[in-house]
């Protein structure tokens, strides 16, 4: 690996400022493979290209490593003509950016500035470089996003804030970034998504808020998203949606809001997203869903309802769905999973998992009449009695649908999972001398073992197998 290193890169020279100041610190030329030429600077600071007039004209890459840049102002990188493309100063302890500090770089088009200690950023911090792809400020102390911070970088794709404490965006902060298509604003202290704060992202196409602590989403936060395809709202604290909540993003392929506070799914909630494909609300307190509560979901293929409070379902909530292939229910309270028979026939979906929920019951032969497709349907961990779990095993034996366990589809396991509920081994103490063998002589259950138990099912269970 180390040859492999300094193969790639060839150290042309290492030189330090004048003699009098103190020698360890300085910068050394490379180049890299790609014939890009890097200078790396060591431990200086903010004054440092002051007292040494390096000649960058040739360079594309800027790295600080270990510095001491507490405050950058138009004075830090005053260099004549250059052409640096790539500025790295990441973890150099910068407090704070004056107007205009990167302005004499033009040609800049990576700007990373993640892990320092910067409070606020102004709206001429980031003046002058108009070429301006990427932008890193996480893992810094950034608080508030006022107007017109961003406003001269149009050409701007990425922009990362996360792990800042940003508590505050204005409606007018993301002004002019027409090409942004990432924005990361992760771990902040976020509480309120307030109307038409992503207005000017046109072209945004990722949009990650998780772990954040937003409660509420006014009616109008998404307005402007035409583009998005992705919305990532994961741990937050969201209790409730209003109706249209996401209708601007009619491009918007997942949307995922898992670990937050959603008890009740509203009217019309996600009525508008006509390309959504994946919907994730595992981990919220969902109880119930309102009548039209997932309507709009034409295009859904995923729906993620994991971990949550649902005491009832009803096949019928999934009408018009003609695409949807996967139905998570698992980790709910289901005792009742609901099926008409004047239920529209659902022909596309092929996976229902209702793993760990409260069932002792279920219309199965109605269920595949309605659910024709059917190819996995997850079972384990509920409350089936031992004849009704054997029934169902029978039914789907010859269907071409795998019956399957909490975690594991195969037939095998599946009836490692009939013994299970079959044979639970009960010992009644009185009854510890009594002989059972005598009642299953020619019956399979010789084969199991179990001396003691008092289960009648095992000769039913012969049958079966
Ligand atoms: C960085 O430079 C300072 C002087 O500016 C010196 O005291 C310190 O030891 C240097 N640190 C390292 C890690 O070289
Ligand atoms: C960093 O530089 C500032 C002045 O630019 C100085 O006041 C401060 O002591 C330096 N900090 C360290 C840790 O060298
Ligand atoms: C920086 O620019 C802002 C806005 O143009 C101005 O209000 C402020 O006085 C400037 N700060 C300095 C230190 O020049
Ligand atoms: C969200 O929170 C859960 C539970 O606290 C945690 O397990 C998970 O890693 C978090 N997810 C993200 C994306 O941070
Ligand atoms: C949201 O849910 C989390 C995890 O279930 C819980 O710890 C938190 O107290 C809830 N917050 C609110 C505001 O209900
Ligand atoms: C369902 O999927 C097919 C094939 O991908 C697609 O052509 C059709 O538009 C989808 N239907 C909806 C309602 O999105
Ligand atoms: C299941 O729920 C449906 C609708 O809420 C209800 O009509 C039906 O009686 C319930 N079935 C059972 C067995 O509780
Ligand atoms: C399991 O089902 C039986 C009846 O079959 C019922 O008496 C019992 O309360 C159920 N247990 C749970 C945890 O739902
Ligand atoms: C059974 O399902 C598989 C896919 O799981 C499919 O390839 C096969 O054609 C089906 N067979 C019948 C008889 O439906
Ligand atoms: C599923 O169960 C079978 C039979 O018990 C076992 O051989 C297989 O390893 C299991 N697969 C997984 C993924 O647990
Ligand atoms: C254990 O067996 C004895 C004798 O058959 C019976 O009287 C008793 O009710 C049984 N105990 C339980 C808890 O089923």
């Amino acid at each position: 690996m180390e040859t492999w290193i300094s193969l790639l890169i060839i150290i042309i020279t290492v030189f330090h400022p004048s003699k009098n100041l103190q020698s360890n610190y300085g910068c050394s030329y490379e180049i890299l493979l790609t014939n890009d030429r890097q200078i790396i600077c060591t431990n200086i600071t903010s004054s440092f290209f002051q007292y040494f007039n390096i000649n960058v004209n040739r360079y594309h890459w800027l790295t600080c490593k270990s510095c001491n840049l507490s405050t950058i102002t138009t004075e830090t990188f005053h260099f004549p003509k250059n052409s640096i493309t790539y500025l790295f100063l990441i973890d150099n302890q910068i407090t704070s950016i004056g107007n205009n500090s990167f302005s004499k770089l033009p040609f800049l088009k990576v700007l990373n500035l993640r892990n320092n200690l910067i409070r606020t950023i102004k709206s001429d911090t980031f003046t002058g470089i108009p070429k301006l792809l990427q932008l890193d400020l996480s893992r810094n102390h950034i608080e508030r996003l006022d107007m017109d911070i961003f406003r001269d970088l149009e050409n701007l794709d990425i922009l990362n804030l996360n792990q800042n404490q940003i508590r505050f965006i204005h409606r007018d902060a993301f002004t002019n970034l027409k090409n942004l298509k990432y924005l990361y604003v992760n771990r902040n202290y976020i509480a309120t998504l307030s109307d038409n704060i992503f207005e000017n992202l046109e072209n945004l196409k990722i949009l990650y808020l998780e772990n954040n602590e937003i409660s509420e989403i006014s009616p109008f936060a998404f307005n402007g998203l035409h583009n998005l395809n992705y919305l990532y709202l994961n741990n937050n604290t969201i209790t409730a949606l209003t109706q249209y909540n996401f209708k601007p993003l009619r491009n918007l392929i997942d949307l995922q809001l898992r670990f937050n506070n959603l008890s009740i799914i509203d009217t019309s909630t996600f009525n508008g997203m006509k390309s959504i494909k994946f919907l994730y609300l595992g981990n919220n307190d969902l109880e119930s869903i309102k009548s039209y509560g997932l309507i709009g979901l034409d295009s859904v293929e995923v729906i993620d309802f994991i971990g949550n409070k649902f005491q009832y379902f009803s096949l019928s909530t999934l009408k018009n769905m003609q695409n949807l292939s996967v139905l998570w229910l698992e980790n709910n309270n289901i005792n009742n999973f609901t099926i008409d028979s004047d239920t529209d026939v659902q022909r596309s979906l092929k996976v229902i998992n209702l793993v760990e929920n409260k069932l002792s019951h279920l219309k199965y032969k109605l269920l595949y009449k309605k659910v024709p497709q059917l190819e996995e349907l997850w079972l384990g961990g509920n409350n089936w009695t031992c004849d009704f779990i054997i029934e169902i095993y029978d039914y789907f034996s010859n269907k071409n649908v795998s019956v399957c366990t909490a975690n594991n589809c195969t037939g095998e396991a599946f009836k490692q999972f009939i013994d299970d509920i079959c044979f639970e081994p009960y010992i009644n103490e009185t009854e510890l001398n009594y002989d059972f063998a005598s009642d299953c002589t020619n019956s399979i259950c010789v084969n199991y073992f179990i001396l003691y138990v008092i289960s009648i099912k095992c000769c039913v269970f012969s049958t079966s197998f």
